[in-house]
């Protein structure tokens, strides 16, 4: 109990760095851009009914997934590295939406594994629009962390 009320730790260093630059930041773009790709490729299928495009959703939202992936391994090394990280509730609310969206991209993708066209319309749709809507939170929610918090953008001179 004595923990509650004192002030957050301001040591906000990143660990999961390649010459001190944080590795997440470099990743995100990845998802960020095969997912909303994914979307406009499933919209483009819906006003087209060509095939290409139901293909193109299949690798765009499957690299999307995997791609979150690995971002989200590094991002939650970070949070649980760090002590000034871990101690934020931004950086919780940033991990639950961003779990939520790899949760949504994955079933996504597997849906789409069997029949790349025949899934799109409804749950494909739905889902990578849903995702394109996650996508906007957990991007939102990081950029406060770094803009807002200061997260990964601290010297690295202090012990956890
Ligand atoms: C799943 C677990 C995740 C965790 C624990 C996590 C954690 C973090 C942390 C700690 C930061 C602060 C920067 C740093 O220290 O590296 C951050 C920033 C950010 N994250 Fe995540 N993240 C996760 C997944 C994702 C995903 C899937 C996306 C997007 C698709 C995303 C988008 C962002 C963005 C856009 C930033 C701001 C980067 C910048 O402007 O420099 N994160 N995240």
């Amino acid at each position: 109990m004595e923990k509650f009320g004192q002030p957050l730790p301001e040591d906000t260093p990143t660990r999961v760095a390649v010459a001190r630059h944080p590795l997440h930041p470099m990743l995100v773009p990845f998802p960020i851009a095969f997912l909303l790709g994914g979307l406009a490729s499933d919209l483009a299928w819906l006003f087209t009914a060509d095939t290409f495009w139901a293909r193109t959703s299949l690798w765009l939202v499957g690299c999307g997934a995997l791609m979150g992936v690995l971002a989200g391994i590094a991002g939650t090394v970070e949070l649980l590295a760090v002590r000034g990280i871990r101690h934020r509730a931004a950086s919780w609310n940033h991990f639950v939406v961003a779990v939520m969206l790899l949760g949504v991209s994955i079933v996504n993708w597997l849906s789409r594994l069997g029949d790349a066209a025949g899934t799109i319309l409804p749950y494909g749709l739905f889902l990578s629009s849903l995702g394109a809507l996650l996508v906007g939170v957990a991007g939102w929610l990081g950029g406060k962390l770094v803009f807002e918090h200061q997260v990964g953008v601290g010297d690295d001179d202090t012990d956890d």
